[in-house]
């Protein structure tokens, strides 16, 4: 490996933070987790979980990966040398595979629904025939799976222009058009009739809906979306020059993050209630509700191809995300060339991919813990690998780390002036709040 890449500018590096966080996260598992959880309540957990938890995570891996300059691996290796530290390294590759696995076949589905949509497949489409159309999508063999390579190929392509001509340059594009489509669609949403019972079940809390689970629901949630946890913020944050100030950036990705999740969830609840849909429809939720409202529309079918293209760009923005994680670790800890990381990576998700595609169809039976494959890594990932990963960082910089390297890294080597109380609150919530509330939360749900 030559000299490391790093991000060109401030909003390049922006782009890329958001657009790992802001994805499928945000217009897919957001609104239906909100739906089966019961709304306003769930919401607010949520809320909760990202300021205090999922931001001091945030903050932790940008000041690990930008300090470093390294890799998942080398990060720790660099930082805590002569220690057994490194090895918490593979936790964030194991998640980041994990993740990509799953969240692959959905970006496959992702393109299958924008082509549907380019072909007018829904046009007329009452919404049994939708639910049914979902189900065969999903529950096929063959194209699931193309889509889902197809998928994979385009999210290797970017990766594989490197960190300046393609993370930042696609997100800069991206990232952008995306916001204004969820924008248009949600401001059509509540303009429907009838629209006003799901803007009630999202801001009206109904709090005997929450349990245990809804906890630790919010809090996978809360990691998913912000990308926290599975080293991408990390990996990421190791191409950012001593410059930028870090506790902006990581805040900026937060606001946009939450900002789209709530968007999204304007975009689709007026329109569920407006047509009598149930919210809790589950992880079919955008894919069904959302073509049978275009088909009410006017210019649906336009509205229908941009609303999938929208969906298509947060994933790969966000499984570039995830790649880089791994093809930066095999990159910098095995010198492999950057070609050959990533075909190594590709072959492993693609082969796990095609389980969890499976598990949707034929191989629905098979069932590990009670749960299929796809869901297995799902939960899996956001409830147990995510948190796990977020309390290794949070500890790292509040216990292993000194504080005055935690200041330096913040303050961007002084750079950047925080009060003292500013910088002790930050390092009180990472030392003490988000480690003993994430335990908790996750072992008491557990057992
Ligand atoms: N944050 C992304 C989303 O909301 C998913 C993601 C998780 C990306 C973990 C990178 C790492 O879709």
């Amino acid at each position: 490996m030559g000299k490391r890449e790093g991000f060109a500018s401030s909003f390049g590096v922006l782009v890329a933070m958001a657009g790992s966080a802001v994805g499928l996260g945000n217009l897919w598992r957001f609104p239906y987790l909100v739906g089966t959880n019961g709304g306003a309540a769930f919401i607010i957990i949520y809320l909760a979980c990202v300021l205090v938890l999922a931001l001091p995570i945030m903050y932790s891996e940008f000041i690990i990966g930008r300090r470093s300059q390294s890799n998942v691996f080398g990060a720790y290796k660099k930082l805590a040398p002569d220690s057994k530290w490194c090895n918490v390294g593979f936790i964030y590759v194991l998640c980041s595979i994990t993740i990509i696995s799953f969240y692959s076949v959905v970006g496959g589905w992702t393109i299958d629904y924008f082509v549907k949509a380019a072909t007018f497949q829904f046009s007329s489409a009452s919404a049994d025939q939708l639910s049914g159309m979902f189900a065969n999508t999903v529950t096929s063999t063959a194209s699931p799976l193309v889509y889902m390579l197809v998928f994979l190929g385009i999210t290797a392509l970017i990766v594989l222009a490197g960190v300046k001509n393609g993370i930042e340059k696609y997100s800069k594009i991206m990232m952008p058009l995306l916001f204004i489509l969820v924008i248009v669609i949600a401001i059509r949403s509540v303009t429907l009739e009838n629209s006003y019972a799901g803007i009630e079940f999202l801001f009206k809390p109904d709090f005997s809906k929450i349990t245990a689970q809804t906890f630790l629901d919010a809090l996978g949630q809360a990691f998913f979306s912000l990308s926290v946890g599975s080293g991408s913020i990390l990996t990421y944050a190791s191409y950012v020059s001593r410059k930028e100030n870090i506790v902006k950036l990581s805040a900026q990705t937060a606001i946009s993050d939450t900002m789209f999740a709530i968007v999204a969830g304007v975009a689709i609840m007026p329109a569920v209630f407006a047509f009598g849909i149930s919210p809790s429809e589950g992880p079919g939720l955008v894919f069904v509700t959302l073509p049978y409202i275009f088909n009410q529309l006017p210019f649906g079918s336009f509205l229908a191809v941009l609303f999938f293209f929208a969906l298509f760009i947060a994933a790969i923005t966000s499984s570039i995300s995830m790649l880089e994680v791994i093809v930066a670790y095999l990159d910098e800890e095995f010198k492999l060339k950057r070609r050959t990381s990533i075909v190594l990576s590709l072959i492993l998700i693609a082969t796990l991919g095609v389980f969890c595609s499976l598990s949707q169809g034929v191989m629905s039976d098979v069932k590990i813990l009670g749960n299929s494959i796809f869901d297995l890594f799902d939960k899996s990932s956001a409830n147990i690998m995510l948190p796990l990963g977020g309390l290794i960082a949070v500890i790292f910089v509040g216990w292993r780390m000194k504080k005055a390297e935690y200041a330096d890294e913040i303050t961007s080597g002084g750079l950047v002036k925080f009060s003292r109380t500013t910088v002790g609150i930050f390092y009180f919530f990472i030392k003490y709040i988000a480690p003993v509330v994430i335990a908790t939360i996750v072992i008491r749900s557990l057992f």
